[in-house]
């Protein structure tokens, strides 16, 4: 047994619906094969309707699942309830929402025009909000229950630099989780989190890391286990998260991130590199300094 195996049983979302935004590519098409091999329904979206349609068309051959594509913008609330209406016109329900869907890229702050940091706020931001205001009140309407996993990152509460749109935008949605698990617990919505750390996709990488950055900063030397993260990890920890298992986890954030974010803040982290045999010299050094 590894890592990169399936973790829950098979039968873990059995016939539960599920909306992944972003769920054409990348993690979110990682996220939703995994629940669609647990059983579940699941409604992708994102802007690109013929990219939907061929991971949809993927998805169900390689897991005998069933996947509807729908277009949607989320930064457009219209379009989200429109969303909403034809993932219950095609499966009658709606058990789970997965806010996936992102935008980002490196920049220096002071590079960046005005519609630049509102788009990475509106895609993420106001994207999440869109899609559980949305799927919230039908859920408080027609009085059942459901539960929102938001993917949000480390950097939600350390900040980071040169992605700060989406720093500021992935705290707002960090605020919400918690704020929402409160709220909205009383209607039997569970509101919880992942913050992962680097999972290579080709999407983000060549958004963060473009050119031979990828070389020059190597990712898994600033995370303590020492590789980045297999998709089926998150996946395991996403079908967790919402499936019935975790019914008493909310307002919860998991990090997955290897002890990323961690090895970063600690003061005296980088002594990480001082090799075994300087820490006697060290001892006595320090030893020294008593009696001296
Ligand atoms: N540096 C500085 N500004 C940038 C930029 C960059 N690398 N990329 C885009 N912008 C600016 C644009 O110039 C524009 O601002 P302007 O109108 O003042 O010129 C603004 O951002 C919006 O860009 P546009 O391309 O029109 O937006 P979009 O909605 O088509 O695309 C993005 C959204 C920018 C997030 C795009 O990268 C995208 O679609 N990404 C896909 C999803 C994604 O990013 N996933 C997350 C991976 S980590």
């Amino acid at each position: 047994m590894n890592y990169a195996e399936p973790m829950l049983r098979e039968d873990a979302l059995k016939d539960k619906v599920a909306i992944v935004t972003g769920g054409g590519s990348g993690l979110g098409k990682a996220m939703t094969k995994y629940f669609l091999q647990l059983g579940a329904k699941v409604v992708i979206t994102s802007r690109n309707l013929e990219k939907l349609q061929n991971t949809a068309k993927e998805l169900e051959a390689e897991t005998g699942g069933k996947v509807l594509a729908v277009a949607c913008d989320v930064r457009n609330y219209d379009e989200v309830e429109a969303m909403k209406e034809a993932a219950l016109k095609e499966f009658g329900k709606i058990d789970i929402l997965l806010n996936n869907a992102a935008g980002n890229f490196i920049s220096p702050t002071e590079r960046l025009s005005a519609n630049a940091f509102d788009t990475i706020i509106d895609i993420v931001l106001k994207g999440s909000k869109n899609c559980t205001l949305s799927i919230g009140k039908h859920w408080i309407d027609s009085k059942t229950k459901g539960t929102v996993l938001n993917i949000v990152t480390t950097y939600a509460w350390t900040g980071s630099a040169y992605v700060v749109p989406s720093a500021t935008a992935k705290a707002g949605v960090l605020a919400m989780t918690r704020s929402l698990a409160v709220e909205w617990a009383k209607y039997g919505i569970r509101t919880n989190a992942i913050a992962p750390g680097p999972f290579p996709t080709k999407g983000a990488w060549d958004r963060l890391l473009p050119g031979d950055l990828q070389e020059k900063f190597d990712m898994t030397k600033k995370v303590p286990l020492r590789r980045v993260g297999d998709h089926q990890e998150l996946a395991n920890l996403a079908a967790y998260l919402v499936s019935d298992f975790s019914a008493y986890v909310n307002g919860e954030v998991i990090t997955i991130d290897g002890g990323e974010w961690l090895q970063g803040a600690g003061q005296f982290n980088m002594l990480d590199q001082i090799p075994t045999e300087m820490w006697d010299m060290l001892e006595a050094m320090i030893k020294a300094k008593k009696n001296g």
